[in-house]
């Protein structure tokens, strides 16, 4: 069984090819960047569409397969930015029809959980979801992905990315200010908001970015990060209590960054649980993650019909039937 993956959520265009044994036999994208400023969903949709076909042609070159080898066509469903989503959504249900393939939605921070939870042999863990526009703390429960904590109002990545763009930087900045964490142990004194199992970031960012330049850049940006980490490694080790569990999978572009790992890294040894970590070109927004839950939805018996098929702008994980636990 082959299913080709399509991904367009937000700043990456990805086309994805993986088998039944989750072995990915593509993974080509394009991602959107900017030099200066943050990314406008108008000008990141002009780069999916622009750079679509070359991508997807790229990913047939590359596993050597043709439509006639794909048994299902996924795509990412949402959340995500509406003209973003758009570009995978209309190209699938295209190759679907013209080729008469079944069709399978797919919701992106499943997505995530899934190819993680896959590369990295998970048992039964809680999942540390971390990305640009979330960051969730869910756990499997009866077929769903249950959401114990997340943040009420910005993703962490999208915290670090704005927190850099008020420093001068491009998009992504997020990858860029990580490397300061470890330039730096001097801690200014920041809103830490965990509000019961819920986080809050914007307050955080407004009073960090109201402190450039009056104390050095790298001090604070370790203290931002450090603020944000400790706050997310607070809200997993209560859920790790309640939950009894023994894994946590951090997932999500975030999963990336050496000092979020390094913060959780202590916390789970402290109590004894052990941290996994998704690696890092499949934590990233990529389509193989798209193409390896479309092909366990559609084995499991799930497709979603054309009439069914628009995109989902507010696409919770907890909305999903997890039909293949
Ligand atoms: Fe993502």
């Amino acid at each position: 069984m082959i299913c080709l993956g399509l991904e367009s959520t937000a700043h990456t265009f990805g086309a994805g090819i993986v088998d039944e044994k989750c072995s990915v036999l593509a993974n080509e994208k394009s991602a959107f960047t900017t030099e200066k400023g943050g990314i406008k969903p108008s000008e990141a949709f002009d780069h999916h569409w622009q750079n679509a076909p070359m991508v997807v042609k790229s990913a047939f070159e590359k596993s050597g397969l043709t439509m006639k080898d794909i048994d299902v066509v996924a795509f990412s469903q949402g959340p995500g930015l509406g003209p973003c989503l758009r570009t995978s959504a209309v190209i699938a249900r295209t190759l679907s029809l013209k080729h008469k393939k079944p069709l399978a939605g797919v919701n992106h921070a499943v997505a995530h959980i899934e190819i993680a939870k896959k590369l990295c042999h998970a048992k039964d863990p809680l999942i540390v979801y971390t990305s640009g526009g979330n960051t969730q703390i869910l756990c499997l429960e009866a077929k769903r992905y249950r959401v114990l904590g997340e943040t009420l109002d910005i993703g962490v990545g999208n915290l670090l990315d704005s927190f850099g763009r008020s420093l001068g930087m491009g998009f992504p900045a997020g990858p860029r200010i990580d490397g300061m964490y470890f330039e730096s142990g001097n801690y200014i004194e920041l809103p830490y908001s965990v509000k019961g199992m819920d986080l809050q970031f914007t307050g955080l960012l407004t009073s960090a970015e109201k402190k450039i330049g009056t104390v050095p850049e790298k001090d604070l940006s370790y203290s931002l990060m450090h603020t944000a980490f400790c706050m997310i490694a607070e809200v997993t080790e209560r859920a790790l209590a309640f939950t009894g569990k023994k894994e946590a999978l951090l997932t999500g572009g975030v999963a990336c960054s050496k000092a979020l790992q390094k913060v959780l890294g202590e916390m789970c040894s402290a109590r004894k649980a052990k941290l996994l970590v998704c690696p890092a070109q499949y934590a990233v927004d990529n389509a193989a993650m798209i193409a390896w839950t479309g092909l366990i939805a559609f084995r499991a018996g799930k497709t979603t019909k054309i009439s069914e098929s628009k995109v989902i702008q507010r696409f919770r994980p907890d909305s999903v039937e997890i039909a293949w636990s």
